[in-house]
């Protein structure tokens, strides 16, 4: 099967990864400019690298993995079985990008996309096929979750041939009605928002609420770790979403989320969030 990957950033990268070291799928890595999608691959070959060093693959192994991601921009997409877009989160680009798709890729092609929270049925209006959600967990090469997500116009047979193909490159699927926030980030990113709460109501340190939710709750990580690790602006992101979607206050982003995001308090990536990460 050939696989079309279009954005070959973070996701698109791992996602890529997880179909070539599946026997039976090609990959095509595809970005706007043939730069960038060379990029993802040479993410996708660091990767490799590190698996050989780990003796977990031999190196003729990463070769042949490597020689089966082509790159350049979607036009290479002309014989792909499977699209999957990976583009940014952002409704406008996917839309164009599956009805710019539709006009050059083979009509069996299947239509898919990795959005975290935006709307399957509105992102499928119009196409002269139907799209089914196909969302990946970072990092998409070892995380095993895939949900599969039906929006309203999504026929019971793609979703299961989605989740076959999911259970093909060793992943394990489960099935989504389309919502705001899906399943895991419906229940994750409410908890973080919580601790967010917690924290600024004073009822513990940053350190005690992600102790007390590793050691009380078994969580490998505490929430306010793990926010800082996603990052507070995609946090808030997918909160506003959510209570947006919903209506319903139990939603609202905590005011010290929106204060650390409007600070550049982003977390890892910026340095400093509820830890501090300049060292
Ligand atoms: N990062 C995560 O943890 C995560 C997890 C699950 C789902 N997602 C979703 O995956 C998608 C991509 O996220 P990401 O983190 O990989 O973003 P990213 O910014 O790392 O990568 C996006 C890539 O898309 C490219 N791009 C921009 N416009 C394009 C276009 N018109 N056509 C093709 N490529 C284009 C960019 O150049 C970039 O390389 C988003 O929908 C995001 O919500 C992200």
């Amino acid at each position: 099967m050939k696989v079309g990957i279009i954005g070959a950033g973070t996701m698109g990268a791992g996602i890529a990864q997880a179909f070539a070291m599946t026997s039976g799928y090609e990959v095509y890595l595809c970005d706007i400019s043939q730069e960038l999608a060379d990029k993802g691959k040479a993410r996708i070959l660091k990767n490799l690298d590190f698996l050989v060093g780990k003796e977990k693959i031999t190196r003729e192994e990463a070769d042949a993995i490597a020689a089966k991601v082509a790159t350049g921009q979607k036009e290479i997409c002309t014989e792909a079985d499977l699209i999957i877009e990976v583009a940014p989160e952002n409704m406008e680009i996917k839309k164009t990008t599956f009805q710019e798709l539709q006009k050059i890729v083979p009509a069996g092609c299947i239509f898919a996309s990795n959005t975290s929270s935006l709307s399957i049925t509105e992102m499928g209006a119009g196409l002269d096929r139907p799209l089914v959600g196909m969302h990946f967990f970072n990092p998409a090469d070892r995380m095993k979750l895939v949900e599969v997500i039906a929006g309203a116009n999504t026929p019971v047979e793609l979703v299961e041939k989605i989740k076959s193909i999911a259970a093909e490159i060793g992943k394990t699927p489960v099935e989504v009605n389309e919502a705001a926030g899906f399943v895991v980030n419906r229940i994750l990113i409410p908890m973080i928002n919580e601790a967010i709460n917690v924290y600024a109501a004073g009822v513990a340190s940053v350190q005690d609420i992600d102790t007390a939710m590793q050691l009380g709750a078994n969580h490998p990580m505490g929430p306010l770790a793990l926010g800082d690790y996603i990052g507070l602006d995609i946090v808030l992101a997918i909160m506003e979403v959510i209570y947006h979607e919903t209506g319903d206050s139990k939603y609202a982003p905590s005011p010290l989320l929106r204060k650390m995001v409007r600070a550049g308090k982003l977390g890892k990536k910026t340095g400093a969030g509820f830890y501090d990460y300049s060292k």
